[in-house]
């Protein structure tokens, strides 16, 4: 604790390009992608809402990305590896600037408290798809209650709990072997397997064609035109504005705080520029291209389009484990392809939900020199305790409330703090420069402007808008149902306790700085 950076051991690295690409791909590329993308999408119009997606993919979501790439590679140099340390080697002038990345390790860990969970549904979905009790279920046209019932954690030994242990186990064992021999391995392997699963969805759903079973006159092709065919009127509607932009930050994961830690491991050296736009890229195939091309067109074909809509709107794990069982259930080769689509979206979970609890590894290693075997055994303790209640107290918004603080209330805000941070604390051209360090392409010019000017008035719009339209009435609990307060009220409390911890410990952190001109 008293030594200085200079004598800290050396920070871990990446073993190559493709592997820092692959993983941060791995963290963008989840359960997102896959489930909540069509469920935003249909839920606001398919078509109505790709222009927004697009709009803020090119004017937050690539910036961010390149600027998360940046910073962390800049903080990665001074040796730190989160928001805390990153933000204060950009401006050490600001004592306080470093508290303000505490929501950098904040959001990400509380999204994990529900997400690791979640996950582990689908490696419980993945041994069940091929047993005879999940496929009587699905014959019976009773899969809604198989899923009440597996979701209903009543003891430590209810199938759900266990397959949680085993998945989050899972996780640490990767985090155990770090960003080389853990992260980037896992990437290396799930990603492609990721992607090939995927093609295989995507060409079985395309062409599913006039199956017998299907009792709408709909087709497959009619719901990829529900998403592709623009709707330019929805662009007077703020709810959709904010909708898409909140995809665009979940799926690409930036303004979590994760991508900076990734690219802190990253050398001084290494281009970010290409890096950057490789791993946004990749997460955007798979999104709409991938991740557009499978429940949308099927539940179009089977349900017909407000059925879908419906759908959509009783959320995403009712479309993961309930729609999707059905729709696979009337096409030949069910079990292939249930066990295929759980595998696939289990991949996807596992190399996401690593990246959320990196930041908080990273922080202990950089900032209290703990080793990595302790820092992993900690943040293990912790979440283990933390997530107990999305477990056992599951449908009483607990998972709402860690999604509304950690996946939307940290993350504009953070986003917003970091743009800011980067093009006018740190400074625009020296922003420029730093971006542009190593790189193998340039960015365009236009983006300067973009990311001095649009990025953060675009952010602040989305804040501010957002709060009004949806923060006040979410925080005020509205129309919450009066036996869930108590949890509600509960989680936060536990959230706000988890922010309180995170500032002290920055604090601890920093004494050994102190009257050292240490970055
Ligand atoms: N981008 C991930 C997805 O689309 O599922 C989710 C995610 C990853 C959120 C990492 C937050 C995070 F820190």
């Amino acid at each position: 604790m008293t030594k200085d950076k200079k004598e800290s051991k050396v920070r871990q690295e990446w073993g190559s390009r493709l592997g820092v690409i692959l993983a941060v791909a791995g963290s963008a590329v989840g359960l997102g992608n896959f489930l909540r993308f069509p469920v935003q999408a249909a839920q606001n119009g398919g078509g109505a809402f790709m222009i927004p997606y697009f709009i803020a993919l090119l004017l937050v979501g690539i910036p961010l990305m390149w600027i998360e790439w940046t910073i962390g590679r800049y903080g990665g140099g001074f040796g730190h590896g989160t928001a805390p340390g990153i933000f204060h080697s950009m401006h050490q002038k600001n004592r306080f600037i470093k508290y303000f990345g505490v929501i950098g390790m904040f959001g990400p860990i509380a999204i994990f408290l529900y997400y690791c969970y979640i996950e582990s549904w689908l490696l419980g979905y993945i041994f069940y798809s091929i047993t005879p009790t999940y496929i009587q279920a699905l014959k019976a046209g009773k899969i809604a209650d198989f899923f009440g019932n597996y979701i209903n954690v009543t003891s430590i030994l209810s199938p759900a709990y266990i397959f949680f242990i085993i998945t989050f186990v899972l996780n640490f064992v990767i985090l155990y072997y770090g960003i080389r021999g853990g992260i980037e391995r896992v990437s290396r392997i799930a990603m492609p397997v990721l992607l090939l699963l995927g093609i295989i969805m995507v060409l079985r759903v395309l062409t599913l064609g006039f199956t017998p079973d299907t009792q709408t006159p709909y087709k497959v092709v009619d719901g990829l035109g529900f998403l592709w065919n623009p709707d330019f009127n929805a662009l007077k509607d703020m709810k959709v504005w904010l909708a898409a932009a909140g995809q665009v930050f979940f799926t690409l994961s930036v303004g979590m705080g994760v991508i900076i830690t990734y690219a802190s491991y990253l050398k001084k050296e290494n281009d970010v520029v290409l890096s950057g736009l490789t791993s946004a890229a990749t997460n955007e195939f798979v999104e709409v291209i991938i991740g557009g091309s499978i429940v949308i067109p099927a539940a179009f074909a089977f349900f017909g389009p407000e059925k879908m809509v419906e759908i959509a709107k009783g959320g995403a794990f009712s479309l993961g484990f309930i729609t999707m069982p059905m729709i696979l259930e009337k096409i030949p080769l069910t079990v292939v392809f249930s066990f295929l689509w759980f595998l696939l979206l289990f991949l996807a979970g596992i190399t996401s939900s690593i990246s959320m609890l990196q930041p908080a590894i990273a922080f202990f290693e950089d900032e209290f020199n703990t080793s990595r075997k302790k820092a992993v055994f900690i943040i293990g303790v912790v979440t283990f305790i933390l997530m107990q209640p999305a477990i056992f107290f599951i449908g009483k918004g607990v998972v709402d409330e860690l999604d509304f603080w950690g996946g939307t209330f940290a993350l504009v805000l953070f986003a917003t703090f970091e743009v800011i941070m980067f093009a006018w604390v740190f400074g625009i051209d020296k922003a420029w420069d730093e971006v542009h360090k190593g790189a193998q392409m340039e960015v365009p010019k236009i983006y300067k402007f973009i990311l001095k000017y649009i990025t953060p008035l675009f952010l602040i719009f989305i804040l501010v808008g957002w709060f009004i339209q949806q923060g006040i009435p979410f925080i005020m609990m509205k129309g919450v149902d009066a036996a869930n307060k108590p949890f509600i009220i509960g989680t936060r409390i536990g959230l706000l306790v988890l922010l309180l911890v995170l500032v002290i410990m920055v604090k601890m952190a920093w004494r050994k700085y102190k009257n050292k001109d240490i970055r």
